[in-house]
């Protein structure tokens, strides 16, 4: 799909990786609303870049339904859909306060798993009307997962299994979709510099700089948001999910 075709949600749009596509997107062309719940930065970040705002909590149907429902009528359209809304969590499976709280553990799933299957499955059955462009496709989804679903740490069980549950179901899903020509692709960052990390401290930030094999550096949004990018134009990517880590590989 040619970008200056591509008609884009984006959650988790207002911050970070989100944020960096949709500069990255509306700078080569495209149009783009962000599906946020930050209803301070999102519509701050929309009218910087000439795009669209929904305030929208993406593990509620209602929510996601209007946001899609706003999202195509200002844009005239939609045929790419970018899932970058996520939480970082932290709580080992028996810590020193006890075993794991089980409603953070389920509040990570649905906020990272579910939210994004919810945003997904919704923005498929709206780009299912589209016409055919001339490879056959209707859209693009672009998932966001992370190395912690394959090399998750201590204290990344409800983390590492909702990024894991972002890889599992790529592959089905784009058999799914593949009848209405709609492919489907998830991303892994490595460790990104983002509003999630730059509280941590510089002390911090160079310890995990030091474990990543090379370039021995974070990565930058704007990486991140090239390969998504690159996906968008790349009809023959489908159903596979690419790590973006400098081969960092998390003890
Ligand atoms: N930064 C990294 O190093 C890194 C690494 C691997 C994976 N990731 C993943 O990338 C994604 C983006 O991370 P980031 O670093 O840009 O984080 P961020 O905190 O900068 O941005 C996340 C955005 O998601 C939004 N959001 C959270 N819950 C939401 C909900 N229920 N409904 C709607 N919006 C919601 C937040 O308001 C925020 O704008 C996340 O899924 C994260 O797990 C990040």
């Amino acid at each position: 799909m040619q970008i200056q075709t591509t008609k884009a949600i984006i959650t988790g749009g207002a911050s970070g990786l989100g944020e960096a596509t949709a500069r990255v997107l509306r700078a080569a062309g495209a149009e783009i609303t962000l599906l946020d719940r930050d209803a301070t930065r999102g519509p701050l970040v929309a009218s910087e870049i000439g795009g669209h705002f929904v305030e929208t909590d993406v593990t509620d149907e209602q929510s996601v339904a209007t946001a899609i429902e706003k999202a195509s009528g200002a844009m005239s359209g939609l045929n790419a859909c970018i899932n970058c809304a996520g939480i970082a969590t932290g709580e080992k499976t028996v810590g020193r306060n006890g075993a794991h709280a089980l409603d953070s553990f389920q509040r990570t799933i649905n906020i990272n798993l579910v939210g994004s299957f919810n945003v997904l499955r919704l923005a498929a059955a709206q780009m299912a009307n589209n016409t055919p462009n001339e490879d056959g496709e209707r859209g693009v989804i672009v998932n966001t997962a992370s190395i912690a679903a394959f090399d998750g740490q201590k204290g990344q069980a409800a983390y590492g299994a909702s990024k894991a549950g972002i890889a599992g179901l790529t592959l089905p899903v784009a058999r799914d979709l593949s009848s209405i020509g709609v492919r489907i692709m998830a991303i892994a960052p490595g460790i990104f510099l983002t509003p999630m990390l730059e509280g941590l401290g510089q002390d911090i930030i160079d310890g995990l700089s030091a474990d990543v094999t090379f370039p021995k550096r974070l990565g930058k949004p704007s990486e991140f948001a090239r390969l998504a990018q690159f996906i968008i134009e790349s009809p023959y990517l489908n159903g596979e999910v690419i790590r973006i880590d400098g081969a960092l590989r998390m003890q």
